[in-house]
């Protein structure tokens, strides 16, 4: 079955990344050695995943490939923006996530992924000072100078479509103000304005991207698009938005355990999450104000799947911390740890300890894969504004909390809207059977 009013995935995809730092290259280098036959894309829901169709004697299992029009590995073109001038090799390098054996094999490829000047107000990251940064008059000139870049890619490379896909260092927190963010005329006038507390550089990329044509995806936690403002410029261009925060390491582990504990009712008197990390993301969020961005995100994790309103006697009032601890020696390799304080019968307590030795840019490589092949999809499809069903891949899902919806954060329920999605833009219906 297909479903006509999807338009295929004819030409090039063009996947300009803010930020070429560890995530970034990783992704890259995995999808160019994959096309190669060199790796294989491990992790990807688009690349292995299998959802069933139909009901029946006519259900079959079918690869996302089989039911909706997805650009192929083959079909992408790489761009990118960043703060330091290293190429796509160079980083990789630098990053120190890959063996040289699986980046020797398309090092010609990658050297040609050469950054764009960045929109950068080191105020946003203060930990970071690379000079391949546009010379900006303000904010609204910042947005002008990324929307040429974005036609020159177009272009330079040919590509029929772009998506953009922030993976560039987590911004200092920027408190949703109703009077700027609030609609896009304030929104516009405070970047004319030069209004440099309250209009990110993010806000400049993804403002950019829409106006051009192009999805935007936040893989970092800034609330870039989680305003009413972009919310309304992805409708007038008709474009899909996605964030926020690649849900990798501690938060997949969370979303994945806390239906253990909600769904036996057992009850929850501490969460207590840290984590040490050693690279420049590590470092970026070493700062307080950058930490405060993350900090928000990954709280909001819990509060949705262990809901004290619905269960007053099981998770009133517990405790939830989460720390994040820049330890240089372990560089990628994040190591996280999870104290998870329940209660059972009669109030009797236990403990449950998860210590997870994972490696960062591993785990959020397939996801930036696979938000920017579904979001180019759902462009194809016309499903415009907040893709609530790519919510399975982020740490904060965004939703439109101006009329009160609430994020789902439990990763079943998000893996039954992923899969609905993918079946109504392939022409079956959407259904709740579980398999
Ligand atoms: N790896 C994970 O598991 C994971 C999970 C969730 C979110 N993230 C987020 O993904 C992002 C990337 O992570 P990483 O490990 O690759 O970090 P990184 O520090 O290696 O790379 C980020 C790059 O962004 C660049 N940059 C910063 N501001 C920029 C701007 N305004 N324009 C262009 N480039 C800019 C930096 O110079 C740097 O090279 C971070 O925000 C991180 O919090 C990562």
């Amino acid at each position: 079955m297909s479903n006509p009013s999807v338009k295929p995935a004819q030409g090039k995809l063009g996947v300009m990344v803010v930020g070429l730092g560890a995530v970034t290259s990783t992704f890259m280098t995995g999808v160019l050695m994959a096309r190669k036959g060199l790796a294989k894309p491990v992790g990807s829901m688009t690349q292995y995943d299998k959802i069933r169709v139909g009901q029946g004697a006519d259900k079959k299992y079918l690869h996302y490939k089989d039911i909706v029009p997805l650009a192929d590995l083959n079909d992408i073109v790489f761009g990118a923006w960043d703060v330091y001038p290293a190429n796509a090799y160079e980083s990789a390098i630098n990053a120190e996530v890959l063996k040289y054996k699986d980046i020797a094999p398309v090092k010609d490829e990658l050297e040609q992924i050469k950054p764009l000047k960045a929109a950068f107000d080191k105020n946003y990251a203060k930990r970071l000072d690379g000079d391949n940064v546009k010379d900006a008059k303000d904010r609204w000139d910042m947005t002008e100078q990324i929307r040429q870049d974005i036609r020159d890619f177009k272009a330079k490379t040919g590509v029929d479509r772009v998506v953009v896909l922030w993976a560039a260092s987590t911004e200092i927190y920027v408190p949703v103000d109703e009077k700027i963010h609030g609609s896009l005329e304030a929104l516009e006038n405070a970047m004319k304005a030069d209004d440099k507390e309250h209009i990110a550089p993010s806000m400049c990329y993804a403002y950019a991207a829409l106006s051009e044509g192009c999805p935007f995806i936040m893989g970092a936690p800034n609330t870039t698009v989680d305003i009413p403002a972009m919310w309304e410029l992805s409708e007038k261009t008709g474009m899909p938005i996605a964030g926020k925060d690649f849900k990798t390491g501690q938060t997949l582990v969370k979303s994945g355990f806390a239906p253990i504990i909600g769904t036996r009712c057992l009850g929850l008197a501490g969460w207590f999450s840290t984590n040490i990390l050693g690279n420049r993301d590590g470092l970026v969020l070493d700062e307080p104000a950058n930490f405060h961005t993350k900090e928000v995100s990954k709280l909001s994790t819990l509060e949705s799947i262990l809901v004290p309103e619905e269960q007053p006697d099981l998770y009133t009032d517990y405790y939830h911390k989460v720390r994040i601890n820049y330890y240089p020696p372990r560089n990628d390799n994040k190591e996280g740890w999870d104290n998870i304080d329940i209660f059972g019968w009669m109030g009797y307590p236990m403990q449950i300890k998860i210590d997870f030795l994972c490696r960062d840019s591993i785990l959020a490589a397939p996801l930036c894969l696979d938000l920017v092949l579904l979001s180019d999809l759902a462009a194809r499809a016309g499903r415009h504004g907040i893709q609530r069903f790519l919510s399975f891949f982020l740490k904060s899902p965004m939703h439109d909390y101006t009329k009160g919806e609430v994020p789902v954060n439990h990763l079943f329920k998000q893996y039954v809207m992923l899969k609905n999605a993918i079946r109504e833009m392939g022409g079956y219906p959407a259904d709740e059977t579980i398999d």
